[in-house]
């Protein structure tokens, strides 16, 4: 009998992949989307064109992670072998602006379906992956992090994330439920959201070298961040769910960059010849003519900032037998050349 995964979040980044993962694994893949009032599932269109997915293997459901009734119902409905977690309001700036849902849904959304396995006398069957993050080592900034390192969240996103992680853990200790934590840093792929930094830097340098944009706007550019492809990420994933007994692991690349020096890679690889001058918000990036290619916009600076994030993923490398196969270049060619070729 095929395995049943279900995917909360499948519309997004992490879950595309994941689907086209576990539909390899030959997987029946379920997904929950959101009604939206423009279609939602452009990263998972072309999915429905492969050989492999003939049958009904990849099957979308409406529902909603901050409604109950709809997790319970499908999970009763589904009964699914795996579920993967990855639904949430995933920016960290916009859930300065939108706290309390980014509550709803990124802590309660983990406990809704925690309940509702419960709920469905499906502890012995449900194995349960919660998307955690790197944000929930926040302002500890001593590094490299790993799943011992204290946490301490710095935004709303962090602090939500908080709560799911450790209502993993309670659900895990208290019902027995196979229920684990990948900890997360930073993921990034031709299919990233347009307004995490990667991504609009790419796209907007690649604009640029074309004469469709003149200037890139930025926040911080001093904080480091620990990249890897999320190809290589939803891999854990499921290889967390595949191990004897539930536990945490911390997932990263083991090597770390700036946002600016994020910037001079993608520049030196698209041949555009910029120079840094200025400071603080005045600093900016001329090119060849002395045009500002790149400035600084007090709009994309954070009431409080995450500085220096860098993984320690020992225990996954050898528990797991997990290693990335993207480096950072390898990374960052391939959104290049999927944003230079229109498809991702
Ligand atoms: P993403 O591209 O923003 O995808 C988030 C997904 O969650 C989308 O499918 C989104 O649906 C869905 N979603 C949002 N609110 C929902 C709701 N109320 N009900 C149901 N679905 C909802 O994020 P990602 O980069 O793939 O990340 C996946 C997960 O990993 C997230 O939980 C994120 O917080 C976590 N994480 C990400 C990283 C990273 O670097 N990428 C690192 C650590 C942890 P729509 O498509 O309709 O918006
Ligand atoms: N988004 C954005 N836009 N970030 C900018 C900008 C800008 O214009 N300029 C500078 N930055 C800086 C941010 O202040 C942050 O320090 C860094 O670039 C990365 O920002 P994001 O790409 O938005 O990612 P993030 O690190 O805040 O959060 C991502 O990674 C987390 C794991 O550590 C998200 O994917 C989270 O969902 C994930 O948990």
């Amino acid at each position: 009998m095929k395995k049943k995964a279900l995917i909360f979040g499948i519309t997004g980044q992490d879950g595309s992949y994941l689907a086209e993962f576990l539909l390899k694994k030959n997987y029946i893949v379920h997904g929950v989307k959101r009604r939206s009032s423009s279609i939602n599932t452009g990263r998972l269109d072309h999915i429905y064109q492969e050989p492999h997915v003939k049958k009904r293997t990849l099957i979308l459901h409406y529902g909603d992670i901050t409604d109950s009734l709809s997790v319970t119902r499908l999970i009763k409905e589904i009964k699914p072998n795996e579920i993967y977690n990855l639904a949430a309001q995933s920016h960290v700036q916009v859930s300065f602006e939108s706290p309390e849902y980014t509550a709803n849904a990124d802590a309660l959304g983990a406990l809704r379906i925690l309940e509702a396995i419960r709920f469905n006398k499906l502890e012995k069957k449900t194995k349960f992956y919660q998307a955690g993050t790197s944000e929930l080592f926040g302002l500890n900034e001593k590094t490299p992090q790993n799943e011992k390192t204290l946490f301490h969240p710095a935004s709303p996103y962090g602090v939500a994330k908080l709560y799911a992680h450790w209502i993993t853990i309670n659900y895990r200790q208290a019902y027995n439920i196979f229920a684990c934590n990948g900890i997360l840093f930073n993921h990034e792929s031709p299919r990233r959201g347009e307004t995490f930094v990667t991504q609009k830097i790419i796209q907007a340098l690649c604009k640029i070298k074309l004469k469709k944009q003149k200037t890139l706007y930025l926040g911080n550019l001093y904080s480091k961040r620990d990249w890897g492809h999320a190809k290589d990420f939803v891999r854990a994933m499921w290889l967390m769910l595949q191990q004897k007994k539930p536990q945490d692991f911390v997932i990263s690349t083991e090597n770390q960059t700036s946002v600016k020096n994020f910037v001079n890679i993608v520049a030196k690889k698209l041949k555009l010849k910029i120079k840094w001058r200025g400071k603080g918000i005045n600093e900016k990036a001329i090119d060849e003519t002395g045009k500002t290619i790149i400035a600084c916009h007090t709009s994309y600076y954070r009431p409080l900032e995450v500085n220096n994030l860098l993984g320690d993923s020992r225990k996954a490398r050898k528990q797991l037998k997990w290693k990335p196969k993207f480096n950072l270049d390898e990374l960052i060619s391939d959104m290049i050349s999927s944003e230079l070729s229109g498809y991702y």
